[in-house]
């Protein structure tokens, strides 16, 4: 393959991911998104794949190329096709681990084993591009295992909140720093000693940053994390020389960094504090000094609330996290269906960290085949609460916490929710009476229009189904 080829198809492949992401942005192009995104990184494998024969790869490396990669594809393959929908947000934060550490290990292979003798100022940019990106390469790696370990419940929710831990972070940052100038200035490679002990730092420290982020704000450590690959992909890039791997982490690392700040915005969270690992802000704090709630718990029946969906005319669906964990949304679609059906003006709210990973209520009810124009945001439907005669919340919790607006000691106080208690009735299907993922109670439960259906959600919608055919 000519250079020339090679470069056209880099940026073929460069087009597909911009066209990939733009499809990913909405609903109805999102398959469309997909498969250009599936498209553009065949063509980059392959492209990079015969280009390596350029620069003197024969048989023996390619059959070791494959040994590594081969494994790599099946078991990936394997993993993305086996995994549940409620345990796709742990894959890809482990996924993002995976970027952080390849970032890590190119950067001392590339030290130790550069592609070409660098000399003068190109060498020092090289130089500081290695560390740069075992830097990010490693907070991302650390990062990412934590919150895999906080999504599957390894590790406790809970903020790590140790006495001094900004200055602990400085503390980090400002070690790094000066190890930075002292690999920068070693001779041969007795800089490998200065950049494996940052490594072990930028370890550490990425552990304390996501420890001390809350349950509630862990969307925005995702996504963060999303943008830290990119940028970790990036910097492998720059160290290899190669151009698409450049514009590629671009792309995660930009993307994921307006995600994380729509995130922000959305929960009215600082962007630069969640960043900070909580800085200057008690979010997420431990919530012992909550006010106590007043109030009983008012249970029901599946048959009355059959019989509120039916006497209802205007009926708002809000889902969360139960709903994935029950699979329960097919069973939602049908009771759309019947209901629209009967007169009954049906439509769902969704709450942006709705589930463990952003769009997951979408995509759920996108796989039932519920009408994309009945599934609204939160700010398009909130203020339409007080007009609507019964909302059921199937499986959310926090996303319609009322003591985040009424509670300012709340450890998710000032984050916008679904404001279900302001219709005339609202019924909650969950199991028990357990707290949400920030681990807080939840005054819903105790109002008086709220009345508790617990259980299964799926069961309890089909039964809900069976009553009102
Ligand atoms: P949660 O607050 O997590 O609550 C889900 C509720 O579903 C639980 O209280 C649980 O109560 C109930 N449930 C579980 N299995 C059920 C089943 N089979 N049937 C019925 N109910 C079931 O959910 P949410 O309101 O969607 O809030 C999401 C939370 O996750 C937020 O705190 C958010 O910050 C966080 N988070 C979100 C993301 C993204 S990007 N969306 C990522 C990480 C974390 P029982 O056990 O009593 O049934």
């Amino acid at each position: 393959m000519t250079s020339s080829l090679l470069t056209v198809s880099y940026i073929g492949s460069s087009a597909m991911f911009i066209l990939s992401l733009s499809g990913l942005s909405n609903q109805e192009s999102a398959r469309r998104g997909n498969l250009y995104g599936i498209i553009g990184m065949i063509l980059a494998i392959v492209a990079t794949t015969v280009a390596v024969g350029m620069s003197g790869f024969g048989l023996s490396e390619y059959g070791t190329l494959a040994i590594a990669v081969l494994p790599g594809i099946v078991i990936g393959a394997i993993v993305a096709a086996r995994v549940a929908m409620t345990s796709m947000p742990e894959l890809v934060a482990i996924l993002h681990s995976f970027v952080g550490a390849a970032a890590v290990l190119v950067g001392i292979a590339n030290y130790l084993a550069p592609a070409q003798p660098l000399t003068g100022v190109e060498a020092v940019i090289h130089e500081v591009e290695i560390f740069v990106g075992v830097f990010i390469g490693a907070i991302t790696f650390s990062g990412s295992v934590v919150a895999f370990g906080k999504l599957r419940a390894w590790l406790p929710s809970k903020p790590l909140l140790l006495p001094a831990r900004h200055w602990l972070n400085l503390g980090m940052l400002g070690a790094s720093i000066s190890l930075g100038s002292g690999f920068l200035s070693a001779e041969g490679y007795d800089g490998l000693t200065p950049l494996l002990i940052m490594t072990a730092i930028a370890i550490v420290l990425g552990v304390h940053l996501v420890m001390a982020i809350g349950g509630a704000d862990m969307p925005v450590v995702i996504s963060m994390l999303n943008s830290y690959s990119g940028w970790a992909a990036a910097a492998a890039g720059f160290m290899l020389s190669n151009d698409l791997l450049i514009i590629t982490g671009a792309l995660v690392g930009s993307s994921g960094a307006i995600l994380s700040y729509i995130m922000c915005k959305a929960m009215n969270r600082s962007f630069i504090s969640v960043i900070l690992g909580g800085f200057g802000a008690d979010s997420g704090a431990a919530p012992a000094t909550a006010t106590k709630i007043e109030g009983d718990v008012h249970q029901t029946t599946v048959e009355s609330t059959a019989q509120t969906l039916r006497n209802a005319k205007n009926v708002i669906i809000v889902p969360g996290y139960g709903m994935a964990v029950a699979q329960a949304q097919h069973s939602v679609s049908e009771i759309t269906k019947t209901l629209q059906g009967l007169g009954v003006n049906v439509r769902f709210g969704i709450h942006p960290v709705a589930g463990r990973m952003p769009g997951h209520m979408n995509v759920l009810l996108a796989e039932a085949k519920v009408p994309y124009d009945i599934v609204l945001e939160m700010d398009e439907i909130n203020a339409d609460f007080p007009e609507t005669d019964a909302v059921l919340v199937i499986g959310a919790n926090d996303t319609v916490n009322p003591s985040a607006i009424e509670d300012p000691h709340s450890a998710i106080a000032g984050m916008p929710v679904m404001e279900v208690w302001k219709s005339h009735k609202t019924v909650v299907m969950k199991r028990g009476m357990a707290s949400g993922y920030a681990g807080i109670e939840n005054p819903l439960f105790y109002k008086e229009n709220t009345e508790m259906l617990f259980g299964d959600a799926k069961k309890n919608l089909d039964a809900i189904l069976g009553h009102l055919r």
